[in-house]
């Protein structure tokens, strides 16, 4: 049988690691991107010990010209794309409206949010042809503001809106954003040592918590669940924005034999 081939953004770290290697241990063949070329490789030799045939391409996801690469190279290589896993992200600037940088803002929403829009379209042909499926990672702070996080947060209910739309006008395609909750990343370090800037202490606070009480999830576990949603995510739940503690995403990863 033919192996689905998925690509990844964002795969060098994090939970686009995790996502990465639960996909190949799944069976897919993998078209993996992120900028820091020695840990992209590195992940794309463990997905491959893992059995998946892997390329990658190494790339500002925000830059046109990245996303069409990570098509081409599906193409080229596997001849066939069947989902598309849009991970890659940013929370900077961590910053109070007032403060932060425009320029900033921009940066964030060019990764966060263009990035997607920009593969999407490139993978779309595809992605209809064989009833793909397409996976947003989002994340609570697309319906929670959070203060100091302006730019992330716009980004995140714009990648939300963008989903849905999508859904609306690509029927052939089951596209979905998801809610990881707070994943053990760089991302979470990141919050930790320079939130205190931005954030009000009590708010920051709770980041420290989340660690010293050992309440952060493991990439590699919310990866298998994006993993997935990728592969099988029901047509029926396009457009949606799925949390992963909630009911019908909760039984259904049981299903699959995810604890949650
Ligand atoms: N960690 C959490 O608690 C949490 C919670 C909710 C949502 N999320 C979301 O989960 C996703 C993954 O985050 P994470 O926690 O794994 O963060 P992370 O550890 O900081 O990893 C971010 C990944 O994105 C890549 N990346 C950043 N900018 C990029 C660009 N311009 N082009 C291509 N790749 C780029 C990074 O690789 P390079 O640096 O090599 O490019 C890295 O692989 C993000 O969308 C994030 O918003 C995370």
């Amino acid at each position: 049988m033919t192996s689905p081939v998925v690509l990844v953004t964002g795969a060098s770290r994090g939970l686009g690691r995790g996502i990465a290697l639960a996909l190949a241990e799944l069976g897919a063949d993998l078209v993996l991107n992120a900028r820091n070329v020695a840990q992209l490789r590195a992940v794309a030799e463990e997905a491959r010990q893992k059995g998946a045939t892997v390329e990658i391409v190494v790339g500002d996801i925000g830059e046109a010209d990245t996303a069409r690469r990570l098509a081409q190279q599906a193409q080229a290589t596997f001849g066939r794309i069947d989902a598309v896993v849009n991970n890659a992200g940013i929370i900077q600037p961590l910053a109070r409206i007032a403060q932060a940088e425009p320029e900033a803002w921009l940066e964030n929403w060019r990764v966060n949010l263009l990035g997607p829009v920009l593969l999407v379209r490139e993978a779309l042909p595809e992605l209809r042809a064989r009833r793909g499926r397409v996976v947003n990672i989002s994340s609570g702070a697309a319906v929670r503001p959070f203060p100091g996080w302006g730019a992330y947060c716009a980004a995140k209910a714009g990648l939300n809106q963008f989903t849905a739309v999508l859904a609306l006008e690509e029927t052939q395609v089951t596209a979905v954003a998801f809610r990881p909750g707070v994943v053990d990343t760089d991302m979470q370090t990141e919050i930790r040592t320079q939130g205190a800037r931005a954030m009000p202490p009590e708010w920051h606070r709770r980041f420290l918590r989340y660690k010293e009480e050992g309440r952060l999830r493991p990439p590699e576990e919310i990866g298998r669940m994006v993993a997935w949603l990728a592969l099988e995510a029901p047509h029926e739940w396009s457009g949606g924005f799925l949390a992963y503690y909630e009911e019908p995403l909760r039984s259904w990863l049981r299903e699959r034999g995810i604890a949650v």
